[in-house]
């Protein structure tokens, strides 16, 4: 399809729209309301361009003007300047932006300054200053100068909507993104427009918003309106150190942007990633992230008659010289978090391999892994069915859950073009229809069964057999879920923790047989955040080892970032971020940096190798786990060849065969080969929100704090436009 934009012609796919078209050709046009993963609705009319199309005769031709070989079809032009977010591009199209077009230029000038009738210019203190899409847009297509001398709008300013999202009614320019996110991503009605015109408000049913996936209204309000309240008042955008990376609270692996200022981290925002996470991330994702900043160790401690005190590495390193030195260093139990990277992975495992132990593990992770076809996340959000075995997705993979909505709505991805996601894509429609018939929910009760066309309640205190259910149906509802299996063409099954925890001994090659018999992808969600990718490292405990269950019978361990509530019977070294009850046992604690400081490589549950990055935060002497193990390789007088980031990636390259050295952000999938199992001898409950995570309330942002001092107060009363 050809369209001219700007007299610029170019070739784009069938259904573009016009503001991507104007994108595509290098040219901008600003906007307010539409959003890429979001209906388009023409709801803010900034994006106005000029556009016209040849006409057909009768006969199918084109009506021509000009003569002979200068005849071309003549471009019959809209009256009016159009909204090129709800218009599609057709072949053959014109369309003129604001660089070309007066009529456009001043058509988006009094767009914008009827926009600003009723929005307070609280510039100087909103928290959005300097990412305000309106700031910005009012600068580039404004008048430049305000006409207005009364006084604005008034409504409430700190609102709250909830205990993590702050609205300031005045600021709302009713874009109605918000709204739409809710009924279109979560599928969630909570919000909505009250009274009409200039007096037109948002606000939530009683009960404010559900926590799961609120805190994305924030990244998406075009204005100030609606605040991460966690985070305001912190510091103003262009003060923060910009960090992406991705969140490893959880196996689904959301590109993240960590903003800290100081060393302190004050906010996280959703990345974009089109294969995870698109433009989202979970409440847990964003919000809790207070332990990262609080109460860290920021030194090690050494136990000196019964205490912990503070010293230094090399006083720590020569006290675990001497707490080992009577220990087989084969007897010596090596622990790791789960949510550990790669290169800190293969580190681990070669210290374990140099020491000859056979006391090795990570936790959490499951006893068994699965050997069917993988499924993606964009396989799950194209699937023609999917059922869900005993997973509770809010607590295990919450943004997963966000793409099986998006698979009840049809399973629409927006395109891609040169100048990123379609921003427009006009398959996108409010209040989408959904299809609850593709989906099956076998297990406990969860957010997502309300969803769901079929459910098969089996209760986990029943210690009911999931995977048996499906296999030998024995009620209508179970029939049913076989058989939307195999009547689909793209099926995909989740796995969770109920069928992960305890599986049968046929258990993987049930998995197996089923994907084969159905065609079905699977998806079993792993147990912590890179379980997945420590799987297939030699991280288990060996032939007569003690593994994460048992550790309390090692002679001596070192734990790294997990906190068992025990210690070993003997020297016990802990390397954490906090002051754990696990920390409080220990001989020798070592400071930890949380995943928001470190440099290395997850796989998410898909098998896609993603990229840590490091913040700025301050975290004194903290250190990762490749260098804490070289320090206790120093100790017991052995020579690891991993001391840093690139030993450790070198390793990686000759023991998995991947290169994890510059890693898009997006990451890349790919196999790691054969995967380490072992019985566990525990259950893991998957547990999103720790203790550790649950963010602290912002003093600065309670309203009773704001209440301005007299001293500052400006003699504005009586003055016209004086809230400006
Ligand atoms: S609160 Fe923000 S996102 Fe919601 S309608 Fe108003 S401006 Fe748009
Ligand atoms: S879904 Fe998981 S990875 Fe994504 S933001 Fe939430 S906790 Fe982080
Ligand atoms: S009308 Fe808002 S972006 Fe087009």
């Amino acid at each position: 399809m050809k369209v001219v934009v700007d007299g610029h012609e170019l070739d784009l796919p069938a259904g573009t729209s016009a503001i991507d078209a104007v994108f595509a050709a290098g040219r901008d046009v600003p906007y307010f309301c539409a959003h890429s993963y979001l209906s388009p609705v023409g709801a803010c009319r900034m994006c106005l361009i000029e556009s016209g199309s040849p006409r057909k005769n009768p006969d199918g031709t084109f009506v021509m003007e000009g003569e002979g070989d200068a005849a071309k079809p003549k471009i019959f032009w809209f009256p009016k300047p159009m909204a090129a977010c709800t218009m599609q591009a057709t072949e053959g199209m014109h369309i003129r932006t604001a660089a070309t077009s007066e009529v456009v230029a001043k058509s988006q000038a009094g767009m914008m300054e009827f926009t600003l009738l009723n929005h307070p210019l609280d510039c100087p203190t909103c928290d959005k200053g300097g990412a305000c899409e309106l700031q910005d847009r009012a600068f580039e297509y404004g008048y430049g100068a305000s006409r207005f001398g009364f006084d604005r709008r008034h409504a409430d300013k700190h609102y709250p909507l909830s205990d993590f999202i702050i609205l300031d009614q005045e600021r709302c320019i009713h874009c109605k993104r918000c709204v739409r996110y809710f009924e279109e991503v979560p599928g969630q009605e909570v919000l909505d427009f009250i009274e009409r015109g200039g007096h037109t408000f948002i606000d939530t049913e009683e009960g404010g918003l559900p926590v799961g996936f609120q805190g994305n209204i924030a990244d998406i309000c075009p204005v100030g309106a609606l605040l991460d309240n966690v985070a305001r008042f912190r510091g103003r955008n262009w003060e923060y150190d910009h960090n992406p990376t991705t969140c490893t609270l959880c196996p689904v692996g959301c590109s993240i942007t960590v903003d800290a200022r100081n060393g302190r981290l004050e906010r996280i925002v959703a990345g974009e990633n089109r294969e995870v996470n698109e433009a989202w991330i979970c409440d847990a994702g964003r919000f809790g992230h207070g332990f990262a900043s609080e109460g860290r160790l920021t030194g090690p401690l050494v136990r000196v008659n019964g205490e912990l005190r503070e010293t230094t590495w090399d006083d720590a390193i020569a006290a675990m010289r001497q707490g080992l030195a009577y220990t087989n260093p084969a007897d010596l139990g090596l622990y790791l978090g789960s949510d550990s990277t790669l290169e800190e992975g293969v580190a681990l495992e070669a210290l374990a391999g140099l020491l000859g132990t056979r006391s090795v593990d990570h936790w959490p992770r499951y006893p068994v892994g699965v050997n069917a076809p993988a499924a993606t996340m964009t396989d799950v959000a194209t699937a023609d069915a999917v059922v869900i075995l005993g997973a509770d997705l809010g607590e295990e993979a919450p943004v997963l859950e966000l793409r099986v909505m998006e698979m009840l709505r049809g399973g629409i991805i927006p395109p891609e073009f040169p100048h990123g996601t379609a921003i427009a894509d006009l398959r996108l429609v409010e209040r989408p229809a959904r299809h609850p018939e593709r989906l099956a929910v076998i297990g406990p009760d969860s957010r997502l069964a309300g969803h769901a066309g079929i459910r098969v309640t089996v209760e986990r205190a029943s210690g009911g057999d999931l995977l048996g259910a499906l296999l030998n149906p024995r009620t209508d509802e179970a029939r049913a879920v076989l058989k939307l299996l195999t009547d689909a063409k793209q099926p995909v099954v989740i796995l969770g923790a109920d069928v992960l925890n305890s599986p049968s001994g046929a258990f993987a090659t049930q998995i197996s047989d089923l994907a084969m018999r159905t065609g079905a992808k699977v998806l079993a969600i792993p147990a912590g955040p890179n379980s997945n990718g420590l799987s297939h490292l030699n991280l288990v405990p060996r032939m007569g080892g003690l593994g994460y269950a048992r550790l309390s019978d090692a002679p001596a361990a070192f734990i790294s970032r997990l906190d068992p509530g025990k210690r070993a019977r003997g020297f016990t070294v802990v390397h954490d971020t906090h002051l754990t009850d696990t920390a409080r046992l220990a001989d020798v604690v070592l400071p930890a940096v949380t995943n928001y400081e470190k440099r290395g490589t997850i796989v998410n549950l898909e098998g896609r190798l993603l990229p840590l990055r490091q913040s700025a935060l301050n975290a004194g002497e903290a250190a990762d786990l490749t260098r804490t193990l070289a320090a206790l390789a120093e100790a017991l007088g052995v020579r690891t060849k991993v001391r840093g980031l690139k030993s450790a990636q070198a390793l990686l390259r000759e023991r998995l065969g991947v290169n994890v050295e510059n890693l898009p952000e997006s990451g890349v999938i790919q196999s790691l080969g054969q995967r380490h199992e072992a019985p566990t001898g525990l259950r893991h409950t998957p547990n999103l929100w720790t203790e550790r995570m649950v963010p602290k309330p912002n003093p600065s942002s309670d309203p009773r704090h704001l209440t301005i001092d007299p001293r500052w107060e400006l003699p504005m009363a009586g003055q016209p436009g004086g809230d400006d």
